[in-house]
């Protein structure tokens, strides 16, 4: 089978990539050199020559807050790129697998089901939302996966870099009143390749962590693991002064899929200490 691959450079893409490699998969992996999603001639005209089976497109422009100062990069690489991408996989008979967020709800729920009606309450969510209902309006092979708080051992974002500040002993900002599931990337680059192997019915799935927790419980979490208090500064989502609103309690609740594959993601209390011991060189 031939893969496409995009924003294999990613968190998730680099992980994507891994599980695909490792199970066999032919893939191709333009980067942003290659392919710029901002640029849609180039990006149809590149499709349009190529030949695969299956599209998976990891590339997003992902900073929620950067999003909204740059709402026209953030609509054309979050919204119409994707749309390109379905389009012509759809015409090729190729399926497409997308990535979303539980930023396309405004989190006043206490869960989120595949069936809910979005609610975004930031440009970054709307752009995820308007790709989520393109895709579904241009029908044919396709998976969106939502998913939320992505974090792995070698990742340069906020979750990911926890450990190693709970061990420098460096001040930690946290919020104690928003919640969402933090994801383990191998775990979601597994169920991903998963829902493809096994052929489950097109459409929307929730793929998170499972137990939605603030970032606080999170920090928690490691510093039982590390054995080591945190340098906690707790405040609330209001008080960071973030350009973009989050919701509030965005848990996107995994019942379909984990029912429908059999496949559990471990408590994340497993995920995280493998994290810390991989980081801290206790384990390869
Ligand atoms: N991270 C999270 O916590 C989170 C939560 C929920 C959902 N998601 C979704 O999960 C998916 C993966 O997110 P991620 O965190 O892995 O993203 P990421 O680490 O920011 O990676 C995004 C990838 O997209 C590429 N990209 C961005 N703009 C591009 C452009 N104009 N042309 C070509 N490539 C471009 C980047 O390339 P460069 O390296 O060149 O910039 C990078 O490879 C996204 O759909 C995101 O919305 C993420």
């Amino acid at each position: 089978m031939k893969v496409l691959l995009f924003g294999a450079g990613g968190l998730l893409g680099s992980s994507l990539y891994r599980e695909l490699s490792e199970k066999g998969f032919s893939i191709l992996a333009p980067t942003r050199k290659n392919v710029d999603l901002n640029d849609h001639v180039h990006l149809e005209d590149y499709l349009r020559n190529l030949n695969f089976d299956l599209l998976v497109n990891a590339a997003a422009c992902s900073k929620t807050d950067y999003c909204e100062d740059h709402r026209d990069e953030c609509f054309r690489v979050n919204w119409l790129a994707p749309l390109i991408m379905h389009r012509i996989a759809r015409n090729k008979g190729a399926l497409f697998v997308h990535f979303s967020t539980d930023y396309v709800f405004d989190g006043t729920k206490k869960e989120y089901f595949e069936e809910d009606a979005t609610s975004p309450i930031s440009v970054y969510g709307f752009s995820k939302a308007y790709a989520e209902k393109s895709i579904i309006g241009q029908g044919g092979d396709y998976y969106i996966i939502r998913t939320s708080l992505l974090y792995k051992e070698n990742g340069n974002n906020f979750l990911s870099l926890i450990p190693e500040k709970i061990l420098d002993g460096e001040e930690i900002l946290c919020t104690d009143n928003i919640k969402s599931a933090p994801t383990y990337v191998p775990y979601l680059a597994q169920a991903t390749l998963k829902l493809i192997e096994l052929n489950l019915p097109f459409g929307i799935y929730h793929i998170s962590g499972g137990y939605p927790m603030t970032a606080c419980e999170f920090i928690g979490i490691y510093e039982r693991i590390i054995g080591k208090k945190a340098k906690l500064r707790k405040v609330r989502e209001e008080e960071m002064n973030r350009r973009a609103k989050r919701p509030k309690m965005s848990f996107l609740n995994n019942f379909k899929f984990v029912s429908l594959s059999g496949f559990i993601p471990e408590h994340p209390e497993v995920y995280m200490r493998r994290v810390y011991e991989r980081i801290s060189g206790k384990k390869d």
